[in-house]
């Protein structure tokens, strides 16, 4: 049965992102049946795997409002071993709409993604820069949360507060909710401030820490505009090697 993940930071522009698209597509090239659900209106993952988040029938907004079933909102195939449930700008209305509903609001996605669940080895849950009602809908349906941390100065602010938030809802939505783990994005090996930041959170924090560090690589950067992953994009790149063994790291743990 899959495991569901949600990449969540409520900080904007940590890696998130580039971290689902990278690390789903490097597992699917590693023959598991990944599924990818986009839950940031954004729509960021979306584009990255090259699908135009503008004309969609169907996306993650109308699944949680119960316009459409999980399965006929994912597009298959997107790349090798690699499904995905796009969303688009319409989602910052679902927001909206679940928070004004009288129903329970948290467990939609959870409901949803029950249906498929069976089909996939991995399920990543992209998450908005917010610790809205979408990110609680992710972290209801999800087994763990992968955390990407940035290597800059302030990568421990707000670090504390997405924990308290994590505990929240595994008390009262989610008591199996774990921390899947920590990963560095953006490392700049030049300037000692990376190594200072990994020491730093290393020293702070009690979650588990993956080995694996993402550097800091224009080509990480460039490929979302060709809608490619990383690994159709520049598989030789230093970028692609470090989400090929991150993706090793995350299939060898067992003990979540
Ligand atoms: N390892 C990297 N090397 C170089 N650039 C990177 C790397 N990781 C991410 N970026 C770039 O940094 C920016 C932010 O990354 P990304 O969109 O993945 O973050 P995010 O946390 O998803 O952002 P948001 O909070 O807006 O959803 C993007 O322009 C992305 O291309
Ligand atoms: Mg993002």
């Amino acid at each position: 049965m899959g495991r569901i993940i949600a990449v969540a930071n409520q900080k904007g522009g940590v890696g998130k992102t580039t971290t689902t698209i990278n690390l789903s597509a490097a597992i699917g090239e590693k023959k598991k049946h990944v599924l990818v659900v986009d839950i940031d209106p954004q729509g960021n993952t979306t584009n990255g795997f090259g699908i135009d988040k503008l004309n969609l029938e169907n996306t993650v907004y109308e699944v949680l409002l119960d316009e459409c079933t999980a399965k006929e909102a994912i597009i298959k195939d997107i790349v090798d071993g690699v499904d995905l449930m796009p969303a688009n700008v319409n989602l910052a209305g679902a927001e909206i709409e679940l928070v004004s509903s009288d129903k329970p609001s948290a467990n939609i996605l959870k409901s949803a993604l029950d249906y498929v669940k069976n089909e996939y080895d991995y399920i990543f849950l992209d998450c908005p820069p917010s610790l809205n009602i979408l990110t609680v809908n992710a972290m209801t349906a999800a087994d763990t949360v992968l955390v990407p941390i940035q290597c800059e100065y302030y990568a421990l602010e707000g670090l504390s507060q997405l924990i308290t938030t994590i505990n929240r809802v595994k008390k009262k939505l989610n008591p199996s909710l774990d921390i899947e783990g920590i990963v560095f994005t953006m490392y700049d090996s030049r300037p000692n401030l990376s190594t200072q930041v990994v020491q730093n959170v290393k020293e702070h924090v009690k979650q588990h820490i993956y080995q694996t560090i993402i550097p800091r690589s224009i080509r990480l950067a460039e490929a979302p505009s060709y809608g490619e992953p990383i690994t159709v994009y520049d598989p030789k790149s230093a970028g692609a090697m470090a989400y090929s063994s991150l993706a090793d790291e995350v299939i060898s743990r067992k003990d979540l």
